[in-house]
Formats: structure tokens, sequence, C-alpha cells
């Protein structure tokens, strides 16, 4: 079943040429999708319609069948920037999406405090921000998106900021999580390999269009091996050919 339907939506900034221009995409409940494009060709544009922070010109975006008009308490955000507020700690900047609605309990605290740990930051806990590298500022953000468990995860580059090795971590992570709690993400990376490991299926946006839409038959849980395996390989190259504007 289709959990986020976008049909033919367009969207343009005032005055300008569309950013978005007639988009088709639709992703299953539970399914991984990635979006890979060059800068500027309007991914983020397309996640904030997706997420309901941004309104289509024309066309039509449903979430589990109702159009989306408004960002929904079932979905998570990581934006491309960490977005924390400076004058609160790690711990209750991973508590503000629950704070912003009711009480927090103590078992919200374990909680936040468990996500911490799985994103490697439980030390730093009552730390602040400003006192963190940008790599943990991310990762305390992805901590923030996944205190409500959200059945649908909008990520927008999010480990964009992070060394190679803490990267395959948190992919992981991010798999296992998003795995256990059947959530269906769409997530936006400049890397073809990350695409490839982590998705179902890849889109490839290309001037406000999506040019391309592969399937990823890679079979789950996934392994470091299969990143060294010809088929991965194979994958990541017929992806990057279509970004450079070959179709296949
Ligand atoms: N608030 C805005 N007002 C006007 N134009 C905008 C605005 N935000 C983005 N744009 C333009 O819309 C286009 C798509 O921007 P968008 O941020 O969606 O690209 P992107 O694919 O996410 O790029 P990147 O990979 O660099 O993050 C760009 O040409 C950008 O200049
Ligand atoms: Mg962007």
């Amino acid at each position: 079943m289709s959990f986020l339907t976008i049909q033919d939506v367009t969207y343009k900034y005032q005055g300008k040429e569309p950013v978005i221009n007639k988009v088709n995409w639709s992703i299953n409940q539970g399914e991984f999708h990635c979006l890979l494009g060059k800068s500027g060709c309007g991914k983020t544009t397309l996640l904030k319609l997706a997420a309901g922070l941004l309104h289509s010109d024309e066309g039509t975006i449903l979430l589990k069948g109702t159009e989306v008009v408004k960002p929904s308490e079932q979905c998570g955000f990581v934006f491309q920037s960490p977005t924390l507020l400076e004058w609160k700690t790690v711990l209750d900047n991973v508590l503000l999406p629950v704070a912003l609605k009711r009480r927090v309990t103590a078992e919200d605290r374990r909680n936040a405090l468990c996500l911490l740990e799985l994103v490697g930051l439980a030390s730093e806990f009552n730390r602040y921000p400003t006192q963190l590298s940008g790599g943990q500022q991310s990762r305390v953000a992805i901590a923030r998106a996944l205190i409500q468990k959200p059945s649908m995860l909008f990520l927008d580059e999010p480990f964009a900021a992070l060394d190679a090795i803490t990267r395959e971590e948190l992919q992981d992570d991010l798999l296992k999580l998003c795995q256990l709690h059947d959530t269906t993400v769409l997530f936006i990376t400049h890397d073809i390999s990350e695409a490839v490991y982590l998705s179902d299926r890849i889109a490839v946006m290309a001037e406000g269009k999506i040019v391309n839409n592969t399937e990823v038959q890679l079979p789950k849980p996934r392994t470091m091996k299969m990143r060294y395996e010809s088929y991965f390989n194979e994958l990541c190259f017929k992806v990057r050919q279509v970004m450079g504007g070959v179709h296949t």
C-alpha cells in the first residue's frame, strides 16, 4: 500500500520558473527511498512539500490516503542543518518534540537517553549544542527526529557532516530502527553508495523532475561485505550514469 503519494506536483518560488515540475512518486509502507540529484535540482523543496512544510501550486500529496496540508505528528524530520536550540541541553533538544505537546515524563527521559546512546552521545546529554562538533549536532537532530517513534521519516542529508566510519555505523543503526518500527523513509543524500546501501528504491532528480527510479535488489539486513560486491558497485555505476544524464 502506498504510504506517501506525490501526484503531478508542481511548485515555484515567487515569480520563478517551476522548481518542482509535475513530479509523481509513491513510497510504500515500510520502504526506504533515497532521493539523489545535483545541488539545486529541487530535492529539499520536494521533501518540504511532501512533509507539508510547503504547499504545492498544482497536484496532490497524500499521507496514508489523506491530503497533506500541514506537517503531521506522525512524521519526524532531520533538516540539512541540525537546527538545535542553543540554550537547551542535548537531552532537552532531543525531548523538544515531546515538550511542545505535553509534560515530559521519566519514561520520555529514559527513551531520549536510549536514543542518545544509540547515536553515541549518551555521555554528552548535559552539554549544550555549541559545545558539540558539527557531526555530533547532526546526531542529536537524528535522535530528536526519532523520539516520537514516527511512522514516516524525512531526512535531508543527515550524515553529510560525519566521517566515513561513523556514517556507516549510523546507516546501520537507522536501518535497524526503521525495520523495527516499520518506518517509511524519504532520505536525501549526495552519496551514491549511501543511497544504494540504505534504499529499497532510489529516485534521481534533475531540474525539478524525477528522471529515474531504480529498485535496489539487495537482501536485508544489509552487511558491510555487500558494499564490496559486484552488484553493489554495478548499481552505483548505473546510478552515477543516470546522474550524469545517461538514461538507461
Ligand atoms: N526560499 C527560496 N526562495 C527562492 N528560491 C529558492 C528558495 N529555496 C530554494 N530555492 C531555489 O530552488 C532551487 C531548488 O532548491 P533546493 O533547496 O530544493 O535544492 P536541493 O536539490 O536541495 O540542493 P542542495 O543539494 O544544494 O541542497 C534552487 O535553484 C534554489 O536556488
Ligand atoms: Mg537541499
